[in-house]
């Protein structure tokens, strides 16, 4: 099929149809998000977007979830597409880590955090990378048990908004683990 007849029959279907054609082939990676009690439903609206489009296994909630409702429209009607695990409080969050042998990494500006740029994933074990509350941060019970990673900021700003700063660690994630599968493809042919 040509580019443009694949384009007019997306064009021609629903939203949820392109979804579902597109779940087919889908791929899901071995790390999640996991969102701390945010103060603005948004920014898990764009989260659980982030997730859906990126391939993570799903996202954990520290705290409240907001509608379903309300997060149809800012999620970009993914909602129904990503499996979100809620936990009462971080404690929870950590035993559950713990139960499901998934490393923790918490996304914070801190004193010894490592830069991204030097970051490499195991993709041999599954990764939880948690991002803080818009005001409070990650807790200091979550932070005190996990590895603490930091987006290089070069310019004025001091901090990211906290759902952008999943997309960047997601993009980050995808793009090392596909130079992973190239090498292997490259050394097997
Ligand atoms: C707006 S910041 C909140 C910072 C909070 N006021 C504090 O001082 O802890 C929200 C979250 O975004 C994430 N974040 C923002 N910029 C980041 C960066 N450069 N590197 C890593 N995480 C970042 C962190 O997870 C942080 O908890």
């Amino acid at each position: 099929m040509s580019v443009s007849a694949d384009l007019l029959i997306v064009r021609n279907q629903t939203r949820r149809q392109r979804y579902n054609q597109k779940q087919q082939t889908a791929q899901k990676n071995p790390i999640s998000i996991c969102a701390v009690n945010f103060g603005c439903d948004e920014n898990l609206g764009y989260l659980i977007r982030a997730a859906a489009c990126f391939g993570a296994e799903c996202l954990h909630v520290i705290g409240n979830l907001p509608d379903r409702a309300y997060l149809i429209p800012v999620s970009g009607s993914l909602i129904d597409y990503v499996d979100i695990i809620q936990h009462a409080n971080p404690h929870d969050f950590l035993a559950w880590t713990r139960q499901h042998d998934v490393t923790v990494m918490s996304a914070e500006i801190a004193d010894g955090s490592t830069s991204m740029y030097d970051v490499e994933f195991d993709f041999g074990r599954k990764t939880c990378v948690v991002v803080g509350n818009e005001n409070t941060g990650v807790p200091a019970e979550i932070l005190h048990n996990s590895k603490i990673l930091h987006i290089p900021m070069p310019g004025v700003g001091f901090c990211l908004n906290t759902a952008q700063t999943a997309n960047i660690i997601l993009y980050e994630f995808n793009r090392q683990l596909n130079e992973r599968v190239q090498r292997e493809y490259l050394c097997v042919g």
